[in-house]
């Protein structure tokens, strides 16, 4: 089976396992796990930042940061297409009671200028309080567009001269930084928190890190309790989440090259209309009238190879670690074929 549904369906490697099963564990709710508070220590490291909080899943570390950051009633800035709004149940409402300020922008990415123009005048009691600004680097809808580093610290300039706070979804943020060459510090640096996940292009079958200043981080901790987020012996998982770390950054260009070799492919061919930049893993197409995207995905399935619909004609790719060099070899024979 070739599967480009997402880089989340990696299984891990042997090696991984392998420090899985001599992880040292204690219970982590008793803040007793060595091996959970090693992992955070070298997450909060890496991103220069003073603490880290390891949870279940990406979603659980940004609806924690807009929990913490926020109160119920206060108004939350970002893009239309981020996940921490479109693609997390509803999560933001429902978990902290805020409303959301959707801003428009191409491949996913919001700019300072308009962030300063929909951020509510303190004084008028009729709009809710802004109080965070939320983006995502890659940004996942967007094709796995990276943003320009000097966008992210206008914003950072316009969050601070309005009291605003700044957190980063950096589900996928060693991906951009594998093209842009820059230091995660430099990131933890800019954002009151950042989320990053260990169980998409690095690899682990499961968890993030919330990563923040020491007092956020003690407030994310109870937050995590309250979301049914802590757990035992969970150092576990956190070695996998150390081997990903240590092991998996570094190769996240190669997923990078494969994606952009089917984005050449696919521009060359008759039946589809469009593809959108590819800067990281993720490929974004556009059928022509030739296929549905029902009916693309159904040729493809007939010869193994999986992938999603991300709306009417169009379809997404991505790589990830587990897609092999003769996996796409085959990926371009049968989209030639079709
Ligand atoms: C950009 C981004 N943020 C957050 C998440 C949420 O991660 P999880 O699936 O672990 O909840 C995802 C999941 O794909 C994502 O792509």
């Amino acid at each position: 089976m070739i599967d480009l549904r997402s880089d989340t369906v990696t299984r891990p490697s042997k090696e991984m396992l392998e420090a899985m099963v001599s992880a040292r564990v204690g219970d982590d709710v008793f803040h007793d796990d060595p091996t959970v508070i090693m992992l955070e220590e070298k997450a909060a490291a890496l991103l220069g930042k003073e603490a880290a909080l390891f949870c279940p899943s990406g979603t659980m570390t940004n609806q924690i940061a807009v929990n913490v950051h926020t109160r119920p009633g206060d108004e939350v800035i970002c893009h239309k297409h981020s996940h921490v709004y479109y693609y997390e149940g509803g999560a933001m409402m429902r978990n902290s009671g805020v409303s959301v300020c959707l801003l428009e922008g191409e491949h996913g990415q919001i700019n300072a200028e308009d962030v300063k123009a929909h951020i509510n005048p303190e004084a008028d009691i009729h709009r809710p309080v802004t109080s965070l600004v939320e983006v995502e680097n890659t940004m996942n809808k967007g094709g796995g567009s990276v943003y320009k580093f000097d966008t992210l610290e206008e914003i950072a300039g316009v969050c601070r001269e309005n009291k605003l706070k700044y957190h980063l979804d950096g589900a996928r943020l060693f991906n951009a930084l594998a093209e842009t060459g820059e230091t995660a510090e430099k990131y933890g640096k800019l954002f009151d928190s950042v989320s990053i996940c260990l169980s998409k292009g690095l690899g682990a079958p499961i968890g993030s890190l919330i990563i923040g200043d020491k007092t956020f981080i003690r407030r994310a901790r109870r937050v995590r309790k309250a979301f049914g987020g802590a757990m035992r012996q969970v150092g576990y998982l956190a070695a996998a989440g150390i081997y990903a770390l240590d092991h998996n950054i570094i190769r996240l260009k190669e997923d990078h090259d494969k994606a952009r070799h089917i984005g050449k492919v696919l521009e060359s061919l008759p039946y589809v209309e469009n593809v959108m930049p590819c800067e990281t893993n993720i490929l974004i197409f556009r059928l022509g009238g030739k296929y549905s995207e029902k009916d693309f995905l159904a040729r493809l399935k007939e010869q193994d190879i999986h992938a999603m619909p991300l709306g009417k004609q169009v379809v997404r790719f991505v790589t990830h670690l587990d897609f092999t060099d003769s996996m796409l070899i085959k990926v371009e024979e049968a989209l030639k074929s079709l």
